[in-house]
């Protein structure tokens, strides 16, 4: 190790020794940072029943900074054990941020992909998209998720196709047919979001293939790429930057969605429309993994990047954002959806039921399922503030007072159109809420910091149980 290396783990160390480990708005189901701040999900896998969480991390300061791993591990996704942070900035080719990256599993051993990021000394003459920086394709591979290896860089700028910006990154490596590719993220010098694909014989060496986009110009960047097939059906998942006009008006600044892939993206191919894997105020860059029993598990980021509108009360107590809880992706009747993985019913605990009409107070970390709506009436208020609610066609989530230190921090309004509410279920944890509306078809995520824990549901025949959840 070297002394740079060495330093930068006994800073990290000093600072989560010194943070607050509980209490205030620290989650108790969702995973955060030991102390400062935390993005992206990173290096998502199971390997040897273990499940592995890396995340994008700056433990130095809760408003962000230079970026390393940290890492968890679980045996059920519920119970996580910090591992502290395996891989630091610490070479010419990565020494501004370990950017986003992805595990790929091959015969035990776990190969780590990821984002080299170097942005050169602040200069009035770089803007930092086609000059002043580099995207370098990085790879640490570990048999057992405690040793890693030293560090290769595969891949520079030069190494990606000349029309491209400087923007490039968020390895996602996946094998088909005794191939490997790889997806990355990237900004044309036309200012197109896209994804490239690379493919290699050796998971080592790597060379350009072909390019994943949209017939219309889609936002100007693509971050955190991901391709899957779930239930039959072939998903590009995408963070893209730069989408404007109205649809996208009273939306969040970046979005995180996906397209239906008809076709292969290996061959002939073409796009659905983009839906948006959440319609909270806070949801960004996930990533997807398979379980070893087959299940197609996403974690996103509970946090939004370039935010001025609203915060997190969070960044008082020396730490800000979290993780989303997993969800399974699944298809029904080909429609996407989403839920909470099975393994929280392990932690349920039935609390109370009513039909029509149920109030609680006290209850920080709960799951609420609501079923059999009637005429789509539905309206619900936790924590006196939040409000979710089916009205004038569409649900919506939305905060009594958004004053920066309410509950909200600053939070408005999102809205999804929707022809009918059948079900609700809200999992709710210290400071966030996350909603499924009718069996996952549509989620909405948002961090919240309530004065008094509460819950009041209103739904007219409709089945109200509620469960605590055992932490
Ligand atoms: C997405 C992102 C990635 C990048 C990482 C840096 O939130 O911008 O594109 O790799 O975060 O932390």
């Amino acid at each position: 190790m070297s002394a740079l290396t060495n330093d930068l783990r006994k800073l990290t160390e000093t600072a989560e020794r010194a943070a607050v480990k509980e209490g205030g708005f620290r989650q108790k189901l969702h995973l955060m940072p030991p102390v400062g701040w935390l993005n992206d999900p990173n290096g998502l896998c199971q390997l040897g029943g273990v499940f592995h969480a890396f995340f994008q991390y700056s433990p130095f300061d809760p408003k962000g900074g230079v970026k390393l791993w940290g890492h968890y591990t679980s045996r059920n996704m519920l119970d996580w054990e910090y591992k502290g942070a395996p891989i630091y900035p610490d070479q010419p080719f990565d020494c501004s941020g370990v950017y986003s990256g992805c595990a790929y599993i091959e015969d035990g051993e776990m190969y780590l992909y990821y984002t080299g990021n170097v942005k050169l000394e602040d200069r009035d003459d770089y803007d930092y998209v086609n000059d002043g920086r580099e995207a370098n394709t990085v790879l640490v591979t570990s048999p057992d998720g405690e040793h890693f290896s030293r560090k290769r860089l595969l891949m520079k700028n030069s190494d990606y196709p000349s029309d491209l910006t400087l923007h490039v990154r968020d390895p996602k490596v996946w094998r088909e047919d005794g191939v490997y590719y790889m997806l990355q993220g990237a900004r044309t010098k036309e200012d197109v979001g896209q994804a490239v694909i690379f493919r290699s014989e050796d998971k080592v060496n790597w060379t350009f293939r072909s390019r994943v986009k949209t017939d219309e110009k889609f936002g100007y960047m693509w971050e955190c790429p991901d391709y899957f097939e779930t239930d039959g059906r072939k998903i590009l998942s995408a963070s893209v930057q730069g989408l404007e006009g109205e649809e996208w008006k009273d939306r969040n600044v970046y979005q995180s969605g996906y397209f239906l892939v008809d076709g292969d993206v290996l061959g002939e191919y073409s796009l659905s429309d983009y839906h948006l894997w959440d319609y909270g105020f806070d949801y960004y860059a996930p990533q997807s993994f398979e379980t070893e029993d087959g299940r197609r598990i996403q974690i996103g980021w509970m946090g939004m990047p370039d935010c001025e509108e609203y915060t997190n009360l969070t960044v008082d107590e020396g730490w800000q954002h979290c993780f989303t809880f997993p969800r399974e992706v699944f298809v029904r009747d080909g429609t996407v959806c989403q839920r909470p993985i099975r393994e929280l019913e392990e932690k349920k605990r039935p609390a109370a039921s009513a039909k029509g009409c149920l109030k609680r107070a006290g209850d920080q970390v709960f799951e609420a399922d609501i079923t059999g709506i009637q005429n789509n009436s539905f309206r619900a208020v936790l924590g006196e503030e939040l409000i979710l609610e089916y009205r004038m066609g569409r649900f919506e989530m939305r905060f009594t007072n958004q004053a920066k230190d309410s509950a909200s921090a600053g939070r408005g309004l999102r809205y999804k159109e929707m022809k009918e509410l059948r079900d609700v279920k809200i999992l709710a944890d210290v400071s966030s809420v996350e909603v499924f509306l009718n069996g996952g078809e549509a989620v909405f995520s948002t961090r919240y910091y309530p004065k008094k824990y509460s819950l009041c549901a209103h739904a007219d025949g409709a089945d109200i149980r509620l469960y605590e959840i055992e932490v």
